[in-house]
Parts: structure tokens; C-alpha cells; sequence
């Protein structure tokens, strides 16, 4: 496919994926790799006018479907402009979410079934998979309770849904960490910040060889 290695992290709210980036792409940096980090949308200006749409506060009529194929849309163009030329530069790529959040969030947590979100990710993404996917497990009340300390966060339309759909969302994550054992691997976002950089970085260090 390419020569760059494709890193995403994945968990609920609150979880630290922000920081854990940050601090994985400093570290790797400092082993000498080329690192990219990006998020969905990643500034790519197609995928954030896409993004506006789902997340205004404003849009509470929003379908589950049209919301699976406008994530679907976003990550399509985010991958093709930013994802694909830095993996085609030997980069690291580490991916702020990725097509496991529509499978958990939309597949699971709104019921349309992982297998039917899938199918349009797959049309999306084109076989484009990460190499691995740190998921970062958080309990709801964890997670939300960080968001609500976090001032500088906005709080968007999606962390005012209810409890238990952030229960699902974890559920979702289970489901895919059985389903691909291979790629996925469980990082406890409950530990200190250094204790969850020096476990992902275990991860990263048993499964490339070199870094
Ligand atoms: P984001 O702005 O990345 O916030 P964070 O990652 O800090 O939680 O994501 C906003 C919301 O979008 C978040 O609640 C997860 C949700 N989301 C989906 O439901 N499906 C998706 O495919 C993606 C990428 C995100």
C-alpha cells in the first residue's frame, strides 16, 4: 500500500486521546520519526464544513443515517487529502478517530448495526485500514466528569447525549476489540497520563519493529 506506518486512536469521551497524541508524537519524534498527527476532520476544508453540519447544536432533526454517510463523506476526504500523502511520505500517521468511531457510535450506540456502517465506510475508505488502533478505555462517569473540569473544551451536541449512550459507545469498542483482536488493542485511560503514554508506547514498540 505505502510506507508509512497508520496509528489510530480511538475511546469514548474524555478518554485523553487528545493528550496521549501529543505526547506519543513527541516521544516518536524524538526517536528520529517523521510523525503526523491529524484528527478528523483534520482541517481538510471539505471534511470540516461536513463536520459543522453534524455537530451544530442546531441540527436536532438529523437523521442516524444521514449522520453515518456525512462521517463517512468527512473521513473519505480527510483520508485522500492528508492520511494517504503522509503514509506515502514514510510518515507515522497518528489519526485522532477513525472508521471504528462510526462503527461504535453509529453502528452501535444508535442501533444502525456495525455491519451496515461498515459497508459505507468501506465504500469510503477503499481498503485503506490502520496498521494498529489504540482503543482507550474510560468509564462514562471518567470521561464525562474530564469534560466537564475542561473549560477550554466546547461542548458539542454529541456529549449532551444521555449516560447510557456513552455506555453503548463502550460497548461498541468491546465488540470491535473481539472482532479484530489483531488490530486493536485496549490502552486503560483510567491510569496516569505517563502510565498511559509508557503503555502505548509498549504497544507501538512489540508491534513495529525498529521504533
Ligand atoms: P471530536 O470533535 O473528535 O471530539 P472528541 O474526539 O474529543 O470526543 O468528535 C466529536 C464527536 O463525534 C464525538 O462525540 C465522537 C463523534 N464521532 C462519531 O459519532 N462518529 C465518527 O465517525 C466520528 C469520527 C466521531
Amino acid at each position: 500500500m505505502n510506507q508509512g506506518i497508520f496509528i489510530t486512536i480511538e475511546g469514548g469521551e474524555g478518554a485523553g486521546k487528545s493528550s496521549l497524541i501529543g505526547q506519543l508524537a513527541n516521544t516518536l519524534q524524538k526517536l528520529g520519526k517523521a510523525v503526523t498527527v491529524t484528527r478528523e476532520p483534520g482541517g481538510i476544508p471539505i471534511a470540516e464544513q461536513i463536520r459543522g453540519v453534524i455537530l451544530d447544536t442546531a441540527n436536532t432533526a438529523m437523521d442516524a443515517r444521514t449522520e453515518a454517510l456525512l462521517y463517512a463523506a468527512a473521513r473519505r476526504q480527510h483520508l485522500v487529502e492528508k492520511v494517504l500523502p503522509a503514509l506515502q511520505g514514510g510518515h507515522i500517521v497518528l489519526c485522532d478517530r477513525f472508521v471504528d468511531s462510526s462503527l461504535a457510535y453509529q453502528g452501535h450506540a444508535r442501533g444502525l448495526g456495525m455491519e451496515e456502517v461498515w459497508r459505507i465506510n468501506e465504500f469510503a475508505i477503499a481498503g485503506v485500514m490502520p496498521h494498529l488502533t489504540l482503543y482507550m478505555d474510560v468509564s462514562p462517569e471518567t470521561g464525562l466528569g474530564r469534560i466537564a473540569m475542561n473549560e477550554v473544551r466546547e461542548v458539542n451536541r454529541l456529549d449532551l447525549e444521555r449516560h447510557s449512550f456513552h455506555e453503548r459507545v463502550r460497548a461498541g469498542y468491546q465488540l470491535l476489540l473481539q472482532q479484530f483482536p489483531e488490530r486493536m488493542v485496549q490502552i486503560d485511560a483510567e491510569q496516569s497520563p505517563e502510565r498511559v503514554l509508557q503503555s502505548a508506547m509498549d504497544v507501538i514498540q512489540r508491534r513495529f519493529a525498529g521504533l
